[in-house]
Order: C-alpha cells, then structure tokens, then sequence
C-alpha cells in the first residue's frame, strides 16, 4: 500500500460518505442508483469472443441472466426524466453456478479519475449545492477539481430523456482484459447496443410521461415481445488508456459483436442483489483503472448500510 493513500476501505467509506452527503442517505436504498427495476433475461454468445477470452459466458453456451436498469440519482423518488444517467447492470449466472456481471452506463466516461478526486468533487458538489461557496471559490474549486471532468459534463449534457431503458446504449467505460487459453491478453471496454435503435425524446415530451415511464414502458415491452441488446466488444491497441475512465478511446476502434441479450420479462430483486463490477470470471481480469478496482469496496459499503436498514 502506498504510505499516503488511506487504505481502500477507508477510501470507499468517505467516497460513500460524501454521496450521502450530496444527497440522502435513503434509509434502505442503494447510495447510487436508488431507483431501478429488475428483470430476467438470457444471454446468448455467437462464439466470436472464444479465441480472446475462456470466460464460460462468452463461448456458445447460452446462460440466464438478472438486469437491473436505473437512474443513477441516489434520490429513490427522483422522478425517471431527472435522473440524467441510467445504468444497465447485468448479472450472468454461469455454468458452473457462479456469477460475474458487466455494469454500464449511458455515458461512456468517468468524471472522476480516481477516487481521491471523486471523493473531492463530490465534496466540491456538496458545498456548491449548499451554496457555500464564495464565487472566486467557485472558479478556484471548478478550475482545481473539474478539469478532468470535462469529457463526462460534455456527455452529460448532450443526453436526452431515453424514449425507453431499451432505446439507449450502455458502456461498461472501464477497460478490462479479456484472456485466452494461451494466456494472451487484449484490453476491451464494453457496450451494449439496443436492437430497437437509438430513441430519445426533448426535455418538453417527457414530462408529460409518468415519473416512473422507463419502468412502465419495459414492463409493457417484454410483455409484447422480447428486448434485445447486443454485446460489442471495443478492442484496445497499445496506445489505449486502461487505467483513466475519463479518456474515451478512439472510434476508430474494432468492435466485436459477441452474443445478444434478450430480456424476457419483470422480476421482483433478487436478495441480496449487488452488482458490483469486480467480479468476474476466471478468462476476464481487471485493469488497472483504480476506480474500477475501488468499486468494489464501495459497493459493499453501500450494501452493508442498505441491508442494516441506514
Ligand atoms: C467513484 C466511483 C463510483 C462510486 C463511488 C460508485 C458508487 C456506487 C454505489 C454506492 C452504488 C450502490 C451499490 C449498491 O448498494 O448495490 C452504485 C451503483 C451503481 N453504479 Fe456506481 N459508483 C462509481 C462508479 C460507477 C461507474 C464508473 C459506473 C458506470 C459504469 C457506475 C454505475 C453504477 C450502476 C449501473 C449502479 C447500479 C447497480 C445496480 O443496479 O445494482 N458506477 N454505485
């Protein structure tokens, strides 16, 4: 461990902290994320995946699978239209009876690079919200803290209301490595692209709809039909960033389609469900990105004070 650094824990206990801080805490709820809905589905690989990586979900066997889309406020009664981004998690229930996800979002960067300067600029968000900030604070702690958070604002703000959870795209926005029997290794992010296309609406459509529409809609849709999405594969080169989720990677970049996920239908939340995005599988490994690693931690902070109702 590095002398200065507190210890991952401690880290994930302030980054947690500091969201609560912001907003909540919502006794029971997720610290992020709060308002979601969970349905079944199955996964089906084409195979294209199997020379890169021996990870059983990604070879030719189909396996079930629990999503959980979301809004990412930790407000658990934010209505769906002010909750800017979404998430898409998804929890793979393999073979051999153990599990691994992907979590993805709707905006394909970070805004923070590490979790020192999470933990700031969500401190800097707080004090803004409270209003507590002088203005040449404000410039200061925008020009300090901000910097690297540009690509995400920029993403940010160009998103529109989905027209549903099944209209977006979804970005795991960490790299991870994929591994073959060789043990050769190729960086790859994550995205999950609609088969119903990309479908939004203006600020002035959606809020006419219901507060919760997104869950409403795919209820309607999966009793219709299924709601597929495709798993693409984005291949890193050499040059990539693998260890910053604020840099997007060029669109340049090869991308593989791997199998289809189709949702079949609404479930109640599985107990105990945690997506937390560290757990993989035995042909997948981590980057080096150190908000993917601390993720975990932070996760089963949130969980712990959830369960015992905090
Ligand atoms: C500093 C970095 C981050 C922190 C501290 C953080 C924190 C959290 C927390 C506390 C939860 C609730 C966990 C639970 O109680 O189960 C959560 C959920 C979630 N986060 Fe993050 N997060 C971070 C980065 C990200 C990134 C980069 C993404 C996008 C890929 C993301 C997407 C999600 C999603 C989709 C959920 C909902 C998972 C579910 O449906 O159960 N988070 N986050």
């Amino acid at each position: 461990m590095h002398p200065h650094r507190p210890d991952p824990r401690t880290l994930a206990q302030q980054a947690v902290d500091t969201i609560e801080d912001f907003d909540g805490p919502y006794r029971g709820f997720r610290r992020a994320h709060a308002k979601g809905a969970c349905f079944s589905a199955v996964f089906t690989p084409n195979g294209s995946a199997a020379s890169l990586t021996t990870a059983s979900h990604l070879q030719n066997t189909e396996v079930p699978a629990v999503v959980r889309f979301s809004g990412s406020n930790p407000n658990p009664n934010m209505a769906d239209l002010l909750s800017p981004a979404k998430g898409m998690a998804v929890q793979f229930h393999l073979p051999d009876q153990s599990i691994t996800n992907i979590v993805a979002a709707s905006i394909p960067v970070f805004f923070a690079r590490t979790p020192e300067s999470f933990i700031d600029i969500m401190k800097t968000a707080a004090a803004f919200k409270q209003k507590e900030l002088s203005l040449p604070e404000k410039i200061g702690a925008i020009i300090d803290h901000f910097s690297e958070s540009k690509n995400a604002f920029f993403h940010l703000g160009a998103l529109k209301p989905p027209a549903s959870y099944a209209t977006i795209p979804y970005y795991s926005i960490h790299a991870f490595y994929l591994v073959n029997d060789k043990g050769d290794r190729q960086a790859v992010k994550y995205e999950w692209e609609p088969d119903l296309g990309v479908h939004t609406l203006s600020a002035k459509e959606a809020k006419s709809l219901p507060s919760d529409y997104l869950e409403e809609d795919l209820i309607k849709r999966t009793g219709e039909a299924r709601v597929r999405f495709k798993l693409n594969l984005v291949l890193g080169e050499p040059s990539d960033p693998t260890d910053d989720p604020t840099l997007i990677w060029s669109d340049q970049r090869t991308r593989l389609e791997v199998g289809t996920l189709s949702i079949t239908g609404p479930i109640p939340e599985p107990e105990s469900l945690v997506m937390d995005p560290t757990l993989l599988t035995p042909g997948i490994e981590l980057s080096e990105d150190p908000i993917l690693n601390f993720r975990h931690e932070a996760y089963a902070i949130s969980h712990h004070r959830r369960s015992v109702m905090e």
